[in-house]
């Protein structure tokens, strides 16, 4: 049985700290579930690890589902997240209920991630309230990368800071049942985490968090070129993948 949203969010209120990766297919997700991992994010960061990509906007909603169609397969315990990809939610909101059930009927995930603040207020309460669980993704939100001018730390100054409480607030009180804040300052994630009744899942967000998640193929050390100072490498595979 696959954790479910009520059961992450009891193990944070008692205190357990949630760990997520991301995971592309049914070979790594095997892995992953034998170390125990709460949730396996099936991130459309499979567009630059997996295809090659210099960012996540490419990525179709027919890949994501195939993705998660074979994580789903290699594993049976952890609560899966499916991403939805850019130009799958942005549009009609009609459209993006329709995307969100297909990735969730033919994708088998339990849960739906997308990026943004309180604009996606009205579509993540018509999500939720047709029983898809939303996780939502505040900061540096990857999809807007050509608006966000690169990949750099949002929440510096007073006014962003400000804006990301708000945006925090509205998607919990929309139904989110936990948000990934990725390229904040620790400070601010931490101020986040006791402001929020749910669940907080950093990348590059500081220790406060009530979880981490991150890029599988990076903690494994699968890329040599990318050593941001967030990321913690539990092995260096590259060397023995090049040997
Ligand atoms: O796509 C992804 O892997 C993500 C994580 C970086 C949070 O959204």
């Amino acid at each position: 049985m696959r954790k479910t949203t009520k059961q992450l969010q009891m193990q944070v209120a008692s205190n357990q700290k949630l760990v997520m990766v991301t995971c592309y297919d049914a070979t790594f997700a095997r892995l992953v579930e034998k170390a125990d991992v709460d949730m396996i994010l099936i991130g459309d960061s499979l567009g630059m690890v997996i295809q090659g990509h210099e960012h996540t906007i490419p990525v179709t909603l027919d890949e994501m589902i195939y993705h998660c169609r074979a994580v789903a397969r290699g594993s049976s315990t952890p609560h899966l997240v499916g991403d939805l990809p850019f130009g799958s939610y942005q549009g009609s909101t009609d459209t993006a209920v329709e995307n969100a059930f297909r990735l969730m009927k033919e994708g088998n995930v339990q849960s739906v991630k997308l990026e943004g603040g309180a604009q996606w207020t009205p579509l993540i309460k018509r999500l939720t309230t047709a029983g898809v669980p939303v996780v939502g993704h505040l900061g540096l939100t990857p999809q807007s990368v050509h608006q966000l001018g690169g990949y750099r730390i949002q929440g510096r100054d007073e006014e962003t800071a400000s804006q990301l409480k708000k945006d925090a607030l509205a998607l919990q009180e929309a139904g989110c049942f936990a948000i990934v804040f990725e390229g904040v300052p620790a400070t601010l994630a931490a101020e986040i985490t006791q402001m929020l009744a749910v669940p907080t899942i950093g990348i590059g967000a500081g220790a406060a968090c009530d979880g981490q998640v991150l890029v599988l193929y990076d903690l494994i050390g699968l890329d040599e070129r990318f050593n941001p100072k967030f990321l913690k490498k539990y092995a260096q595979l590259h060397e023995n993948v090049v040997d």
